[in-house]
């Protein structure tokens, strides 16, 4: 597949350099130069350009930029013309770590995945991997006690969740569909628990741990 990030900062490096050895990957962004380190640095199947590139490029664009520049780097990438009929994934915590507060941002009592779905009205919008820090995602793979990390998705769209189910796959993740893009306002939440615990003092390998039930053989 071909995989959009708007950002080259640490989440779009830990997801890209996951994915990279199976799709083509492109890095775009508001500094060339930093979008070509980052491309330079996954090898040959990436590529780098700017915002605009990543979404024309991309059957599945990342949005990976700081939560605050979400909807400055979607209008930079062309607004809501640039992600029609594609996969937009958001992968955000509007949780504003610098002032100390961890009780996520809403959008009139939603989630930023929706309000991402408001302004890009014809995207397939779809939210994973906010859930855990960037170093647990570049793991490879991430294994926890040597069992696979359980990653919740959500999204409106079934051919975009199929896709998404897919990528959180190679990475060596077990995906677990939450629902509705509206559980996002479950998602975002849960992700501040963890983001306080790391900034807490805590491993930055912290976890939400869902566990999978045990598979019983049948009598
Ligand atoms: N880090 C984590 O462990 C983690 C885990 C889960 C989810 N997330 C979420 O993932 C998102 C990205 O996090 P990150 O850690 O990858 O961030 P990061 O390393 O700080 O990178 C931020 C990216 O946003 C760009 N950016 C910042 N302000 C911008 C603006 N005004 N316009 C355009 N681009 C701008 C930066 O470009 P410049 O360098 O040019 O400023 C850079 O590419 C955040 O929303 C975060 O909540 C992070």
């Amino acid at each position: 597949m071909k995989i959009g990030f708007i950002g080259y900062g640490n989440m779009a490096e830990s997801l890209a350099s996951r994915w990279v050895s199976k799709h083509e990957v492109f890095i775009g962004g508001r500094d060339a130069e930093k979008a070509k380190r980052l491309a330079a640095k996954l090898g040959q199947n990436a590529r780098s350009g700017s915002e605009g590139d990543a979404a024309g490029f991309g059957e599945i664009i990342v949005l990976a930029t700081t939560h605050e520049a979400a909807f400055d780097a979607m209008v930079a990438a062309g607004g809501p013309a640039a992600f029609a009929g594609k996969v937009l994934l958001d992968i955000n915590n509007p949780v504003d770590v610098k002032q100390g507060n961890f009780i996520p941002k809403t959008y009139d009592g939603t989630s930023l995945a929706e309000a991402i779905a408001v302004r890009a009205p014809g995207a397939r919008v779809v939210k994973a991997f906010n859930m855990c820090q960037a170093m647990v995602w570049k793991m490879d793979p991430p294994l926890f006690d040597g069992r696979k990390l359980v990653t919740l998705y959500c999204g409106d769209d079934a051919e975009a969740k199929r896709i998404l189910a897919t990528l959180i796959q190679d990475i060596g993740c077990d995906p677990l569909d939450l629902g509705e893009l509206k559980y996002a306002r479950l998602l975002e939440p849960a992700a501040a628990i963890v983001i306080k615990l790391l900034l807490s003092g805590r491993d930055p390998h912290t976890v939400l741990n869902l566990i999978q039930p045990e598979v019983k053989p049948i009598s």
